[in-house]
């Protein structure tokens, strides 16, 4: 079991910037990433699209035999993680908008949240932010565009930052001192991002947070590898190399899942 690979999966790119994170964490663990370019972007799709392809993708994961899954996608762990461990018996790690660390750095007490439209609809992520609702304010915000600029390889472009700016201007009204990235594809606007934000804001993305609680679990499982490394990445799109060779991959297989 231990030698089996971990899958990670997100609606394209975005988890990479939570694979990055696990890749370092965990060098010597296999990985199976999918990008569920064909269905992306998830955050306007309703709960039950999302749910639908959580559980397909997570089916054809196990299928591969593997020994525990992270959901790389914010709009998917919100809508659908607790139907996927009421589903399957293989352990899941996923990723939600990072509030309390955010709630517990800040000074100024009011912090905002730039995610999808999904991501803050969901129940799930209003159940946390009633949870600290008491002791900070929290400005949340729809990122529009944002997943499709980053998909369409234009993260550090003039459109991005005109978009990060409009998005962006009401929150920035108010003394917000961090900005919780509430989308794992928005770490990779950090250029634009940065050259918006009052140097007082701290961006807080949580891919460090997710790779240490699947290290947590792989050693309390007692299922760490300590003799692999290797990542396959699969699209359920016929795969953009161009747009994949500017996050460092060469080799994308294409899957139908
Ligand atoms: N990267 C995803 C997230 O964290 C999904 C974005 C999308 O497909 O809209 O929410």
């Amino acid at each position: 079991m231990h030698k089996n690979p971990i899958g990670v999966f997100d609606s394209g790119v975005g988890g990479l910037s939570v694979l990055y994170a696990i890749r370092k964490m965990l060098p010597n663990e296999d990985v199976i990433y999918v990008a569920d370019q064909a269905f992306s972007p998830y955050g306007k799709r309703t709960k039950e699209e999302i749910i639908k392809r959580s559980d397909a993708i997570s089916n054809w994961l196990i299928s591969k035999n593997c020994k525990l899954i992270v959901v790389a996608c914010n709009t998917a762990t919100t809508n659908a993680i607790s139907h996927l461990r009421n589903t399957f018996t293989v352990p899941f790690v996923g990723i939600e908008p990072a509030i309390k660390p955010a709630a517990l750095g800040s000074k100024t007490g009011v912090v905002g949240v730039l995610a999808t439209e999904g991501t803050l609809s969901s129940e799930l992520f209003q159940a946390t932010t009633q949870d600290h609702a008491k002791d900070i304010e929290v400005i949340t915000q729809i990122g529009h565009g944002l997943v499709a600029l980053v998909e369409e390889g234009n993260a550090d472009s003039p459109q991005a930052e005109i978009q990060l700016r409009k998005d962006l201007a009401p929150m920035l009204k108010k003394p917000i001192d961090h900005l919780v990235l509430g989308c794992t594809h928005y770490p990779f606007l950090n250029k634009p991002l940065k050259s918006i934000l009052p140097k007082n804001v701290t961006i807080v993305d949580c891919g460090e947070a997710v790779a240490k609680q699947t290290k947590r679990l792989l050693e309390s499982r007692e299922i760490l590898n300590t003799v692999g490394g290797r990542t396959n990445y699969y699209s359920t799109a016929f795969p953009n190399k161009k747009l994949w060779k500017m996050f460092g991959v060469i080799e994308v297989n294409q899957t139908a899942i």
